[in-house]
């Protein structure tokens, strides 16, 4: 739906991010010597085999092999897509994405879809002051206890019962009315008639973390059916990403120190109504990855709130399945339960926020609910149980990335089993493979002068100053040529691009990998050397070329005959010498 982003712009990203900091945020890295490195995020493993440059901008595995810029490494450790990673990058840097937009115009670009549901959250603010049946909108949030500060903070409004009110107020002409029905605020029966999706609810704006409205919940007054309503997914809204009150909480607080995670719409404006500016709801779904890594991007200390019956110690052990891997050193994930029959909404109501709060700061720590859930159904008092639940326990410990934490646990397990910590760990951690292949240096006489010199540029993307006015024809036979070309041609309109930044134009092309290769690479010569290296390399090159291009000519002259361009040069081959620099008489 969205345009393309210009490559410009990812270049300069690319180049303004530090990936140290964007990998060292998720996984703590250790400086080593010019690198950095930890245990491997992708893989599992007991010695540090990633590593970070800092100066190639690039992370690479040396044990599994996953390498990649920040954008990659976002994608891969977040599971976002390229977009997202870019959108991340971006608001680090507090850049604003740009789009070309295709030139279509019946397609709708997201900035128009931004724009319509800002009107429609807008309008339904004000019908929730000025529409005919808005006493009883306002009765319903008063008896719920918000008022209207709360209202106005989270810019809480009324859909009016009508089955056309959005339709006729922001819905001029068939195009705008498409579009509503995009954004999810129309639907289109079969006959092709659109009509409002929200009638007589209660309307809470779902908006992202800059702030910008991109879906709604609205709650039936009283008993409707069904009791909430949710807008479905539309281009720009994925109810599996998004958290209520996360942008509201933002606005709230200069730092978020921590998170409550809360099921309802409901739980969280009561809540803030009560002065606690720190909760968030999922939107009616379960807890998802995306939820996780925007949750850590917020902040180092998350409490999940759930209801202490059956139902919610399994939704809430199925969050912990999939916070486990998302657990780092200095991340903290905390679970509470809330006495039976209620929820935070009724519960704040009824003891206020210093008790609620309270309940709060003895939340469960996440190691702590682990063995609780484990030892259930084990008797630790025989070797039996005790076996049972090292079992039970190695599988969770397997999903931990290495660090202090997951030894944390294993200390944890092990003083309740009663061994010895370090046969534990022995045992629980899978089989790995102690000998990592260590990276084989390549000597440079393995690499064709080509692939030395894209080598070279990716160790030091300033060395293409010294082949600024090197050209070549295009049908020389000689493999990577294309590459280098590409590659210099790059450096000449941008000759500021680091190492990560020049990988992102081999995205998902099948060169990356050959890049990849050469770029990991540790250059064995100090930087002075490189410039004679490379000087050294392109002179042989084009030594190359030249004894190339006059075997093409002399073959030609035989079979077809020359023109006079071709015979000049076959000239000027032959004369200089195919051993001659040909186009630097020095
Ligand atoms: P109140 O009854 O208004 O206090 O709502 P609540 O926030 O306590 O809701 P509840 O615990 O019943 O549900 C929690 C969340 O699940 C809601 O905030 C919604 O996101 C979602 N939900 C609840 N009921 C429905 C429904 O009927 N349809 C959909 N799509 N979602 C629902
Ligand atoms: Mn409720």
């Amino acid at each position: 739906m969205s345009g393309r982003i210009p490559q410009s712009f990812i270049d300069d990203l690319v180049n303004r991010t530090d990936i140290v900091d964007i990998v060292n945020a998720r996984v703590t890295l250790r400086k080593t010597g010019r690198e950095f490195s930890a245990c491997c995020p992708f893989h599992n493993e007991k010695t540090p085999s990633f590593t970070v440059s800092r100066e190639k901008q690039f992370y690479h595995c040396f044990g599994c092999g996953a390498h990649g810029t920040a954008i990659s490494f976002l994608m891969e450790y977040n599971h976002m897509t390229f977009v997202d990673a870019i959108e991340e990058l971006a608001s680090n840097l507090g850049l604003e994405v740009p789009h070309e937009n295709y030139h279509d115009p019946k397609k709708a670009s997201n900035d128009d879809l931004y724009a319509l549901l800002k009107q429609a959250s807008t309008d339904y603010q004000e019908q929730l002051r000025n529409h005919s049946n808005s006493a009883q909108a306002i009765e319903y949030l008063k008896n719920r206890g918000i008022s209207g500060k709360t209202a106005k903070e989270f810019s809480i409004g009324y859909a009016p019962p009508d089955w056309d009110h959005l339709r006729q107020r922001l819905g001029q002409g068939d195009h705008k009315q498409k579009q509503l029905t995009l954004s999810g605020m129309l639907i289109e029966n079969e006959d092709g008639k659109r009509y409002d999706r929200f009638r007589n609810r209660i309307m809470f704006p779902i908006r992202d973390r800059r702030g910008r409205t991109i879906g709604f919940g609205g709650r039936a007054l009283g008993d409707g059916k069904p009791k909430y309503l949710n807008s479905p997914e539309t281009p720009l809204f994925h109810k599996g990403k998004e958290l209520y009150g996360l942008f509201e909480a933002q606005q709230a607080l200069r730092k978020i120190t921590r998170l409550l995670v809360v099921e309802g719409y409901m739980d969280v404006t009561s809540l803030a109504e009560h002065g606690i500016r720190y909760a968030v709801a999922t939107l009616g779904t379960a807890t998802t990855h995306e939820h996780l890594s925007l949750l850590f991007r917020t902040t180092d200390k998350i409490i999940f709130c759930f209801d202490g019956d059956r139902a919610g110690r399994e939704a809430a052990w199925k969050a912990l399945q999939v916070a486990l891997p998302t657990i780092h050193e200095g991340k903290q994930i905390n679970f509470m339960f809330l006495p039976d029959g209620e929820d935070p909404d009724s519960l704040v109501q009824k003891e206020g926020r210093e008790q609620f709060e309270s309940r709060i700061n003895q939340a469960q720590p996440l190691s702590e609910f682990i063995f609780d859930r484990l030892s259930q159904d084990v008797d630790t008092s025989t070797i039996d149980g005790r076996a049972r639940l090292t079992e039970l326990t190695r599988n969770i410990l397997s999903q931990l990335p290495g660090g202090v934490f997951k030894h944390m646990l294993t200390e944890r397990l092990a003083k309740i089993i009663d061994i010895d910590s370090k046969r534990l760990t022995a045992f629980i951690t899978p089989y790995e493979h102690t000998k990592h292949t260590k990276y084989n240096r390549k000597s440079k006489k393995q690499l064709t002068p080509v692939s030395f010199m894209i080598a070279l540029l990716l160790q030091q993307p300033k060395l293409s100053v010294l082949a600024h006015d090197f050209e070549t024809s295009p049908d020389m036979e000689v493999p990577g040529l294309h590459l280098l070309m590409e590659l210099l041609e790059l450096l000449r309109k941008n000759p500021n691009l680091q190492t990560g930044a020049l990988l992102e134009h081999w995205r998902d092309q099948e060169a990356s990998r050959h890049l990849f290769k050469l770029a990991k690479w540790q250059f064995p010569l100090a930087k002075e050397h490189m410039e004679s290296e490379f000087q050294g390399a392109l002179k042989q090159l084009k030594t190359k070329l030249n004894e190339q291009m006059t075997e093409q000519l002399l073959k030609k002259e035989r079979e077809t005959g020359l023109n006079d361009t071709e015979k000049v040069q076959l000239r000027h081959l032959l004369t200089r010498g195919t051993s001659v620099d040909n186009d630097h008489p020095t």
